[in-house]
C-alpha cells in the first residue's frame, strides 16, 4: 500500500511527523513525503523536520510564495504529475493551508482517495482563507479524519456520510506528547520570572497596520508588568518593517526571529500567558494548562474554550488588556480544573494508521 503525505508550511509538520511514524510500523505500506515549499526559509521548515525527527521530503515542489491563486495553482500544477507518476493508493493531507486545499483538488481529479487529517473545524468565517481550504478539503476527501467531536458535527450538518468520518483526536497533541519531555525553554537575555509569550501572523491582525500598530502599543504596556516574547513570523515581519518598528523594539518586548519547535514548545509551558491568532496554539495551550487570549474574533476550535483555557480577546484592546490584568491576577491552582479534552493523549496517529491500514485490501 503507497500512502503519498504531502506537507507545505510550519503547522503541517508536527501533524504529519507521527502519521508517518506510525504508519512506518507497518510493513505493507510504503511512503511518500513531497513538501510544496509553501514555506521555504530554513527557521520555518528544515528546522522543524530535523526536530520532529522527520525523514527528508522525497520531493520537494519549491512553489513559494505568491497570492493565494497563485500559491493554489502552483502547487496543482507542479503535483498532478507527481500523482500520475507515482499512482499513491492514498493521499494524506493535512490542516488548512493553501497546500492541503490544492493538493485535495488534484487528487480528487485523478480520482485518487484523499485522506484530510484535521477535517471538521469549522470558524464559519469565509473571510479566512484557512476556512475555504477546509470546507472544501473537507468535501474533497473520503477519509475524514476528526480531532475533537465538534468537528463531527459540523460534518454531519454538511451532509457528508458518517462512513467518511473518524474521529481520531489531535495528532499535534501526539508530537506535543512525544517531544515535551525534549523542550528546551531558552529564555532570551534580560528575561527572568514570568513571561507572556506571543504569536501573531494572521492577515486580520497584521496586514491592517493600524491595527497592528495598536496591538503592538497593547504588548508594549503589558511588559511594563512582564516580559513580553514575541517570535515574529515572515509576513508579520514585512508589515512591522513597513510601520518603521525595528528588531530591537524595547527592553522588555523581545521581537525575536521564528523560533524552531522544541524551543517554541519550552517557552509555552512556563508562558504566565500566551496571546496568539494561530490555531494550533490554542490547542496546546489547553492541553498545557496555559492561559490563551487569542486575538481573533471566532475559532474554529471551540473545545479550546469549553475545555481548555482559550478565551477570544477579538478586536479589542480593552478586552484584551482587562483579560490578561486577570490572568496575571489569577492564581494557578484556578487555572488547574480542567477536564482533559477527549482522545488529546498523544495516540490520535495510531488511530489514523490502524483506520487506513485494516481499510486497505492490498
Ligand atoms: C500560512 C497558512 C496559515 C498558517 C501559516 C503558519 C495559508 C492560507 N495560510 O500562512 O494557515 O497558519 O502558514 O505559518 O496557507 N514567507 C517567508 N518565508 C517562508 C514563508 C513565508 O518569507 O518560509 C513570507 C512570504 O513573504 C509570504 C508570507 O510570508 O508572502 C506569507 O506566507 P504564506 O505561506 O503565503 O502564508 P502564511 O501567512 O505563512
Amino acid at each position: 500500500m503507497h500512502i503519498l503525505h504531502i506537507v507545505g508550511a510550519r503547522p503541517n509538520f508536527m501533524k504529519a511527523a507521527p502519521v508517518l511514524r506510525r504508519l512506518g510500523a507497518y510493513p505493507i505500506v510504503r511512503q511518500t513525503l513531497v513538501h510544496t515549499g509553501q514555506h521555504y526559509d530554513a527557521s520555518m521548515s528544515d528546522v522543524f523536520f530535523r526536530q520532529l525527527e522527520m525523514p527528508e521530503a522525497d520531493l520537494n515542489l519549491g512553489v513559494g510564495s505568491g497570492t493565494h491563486s497563485q500559491q493554489t495553482a502552483a502547487v496543482m500544477t507542479a503535483f498532478e504529475p507527481v500523482v500520475i507518476e507515482r499512482k499513491p493508493d492514498l493521499v494524506l493531507v493535512y490542516g488548512d493551508v493553501n497546500s492541503t486545499l490544492a493538493a485535495a483538488l488534484v487528487c480528487a481529479k485523478l480520482a485518487v482517495p484523499v485522506g484530510h487529517v484535521e477535517a471538521g473545524l469549522r470558524s464559519h468565517d469565509r473571510s479566512m482563507p484557512e476556512e475555504i481550504n477546509r470546507v472544501l478539503t473537507d468535501r474533497l476527501s473520503d477519509l475524514l479524519f476528526t480531532p475533537s467531536e465538534d468537528g463531527d458535527q459540523n460534518l454531519f450538518r454538511e451532509g457528508i456520510s458518517q462512513s467518511r468520518i473518524h474521529l481520531v483526536g489531535n495528532v499535534m497533541i501526539d508530537t506535543l506528547v512525544r517531544l515535551l519531555p525534549k523542550a528546551d525553554a531558552k529564555l532570551p537575555g534580560g528575561v527572568n520570572g514570568r513571561f507572556a509569550l506571543v504569536t501573531l501572523h494572521r492577515p486580520s491582525n497584521v496586514d491592517d497596520l493600524s491595527w497592528l500598530r495598536d496591538l503592538l502599543g497593547a504588548l508594549t504596556d503589558l511588559s511594563d508588568q512582564l516580559s513580553v516574547i514575541f517570535p515574529v513570523h515572515p509576513r508579520t515581519r514585512q508589515r512591522l518593517n513597513d510601520l518603521g518598528i525595528d528588531h530591537s523594539a524595547n527592553a522588555r518586548l523581545h521581537l525575536l526571529e521564528p523560533l524552531p519547535y522544541l524551543e517554541f514548545i519550552g517557552l509555552q509551558r512556563h508562558a504566565a500567558m500566551v496571546i496568539t491568532d494561530s490555531g494550533g496554539i490554542q490547542e496546546e495551550t489547553t492541553f498545557l494548562g496555559v492561559p490563551c487570549l487569542t486575538v481573533r474574533e471566532n475559532t474554529e476550535r471551540p473545545i479550546t474554550i469549553s475545555l481548555g483555557t482559550n478565551q477570544l480577546v477579538g478586536r479589542d484592546l480593552k478586552t484584551l488588556r482587562g483579560s490578561a490584568e486577570a490572568i496575571l491576577q489569577q492564581k494557578r491552582s484556578q487555572q488547574d480544573e480542567r477536564k482533559p479534552v477527549p482522545f488529546w493523549d498523544g495516540h490520535a496517529a495510531e488511530r489514523i494508521a490502524r483506520i487506513i491500514v485494516r481499510g486497505s485490501t492490498h
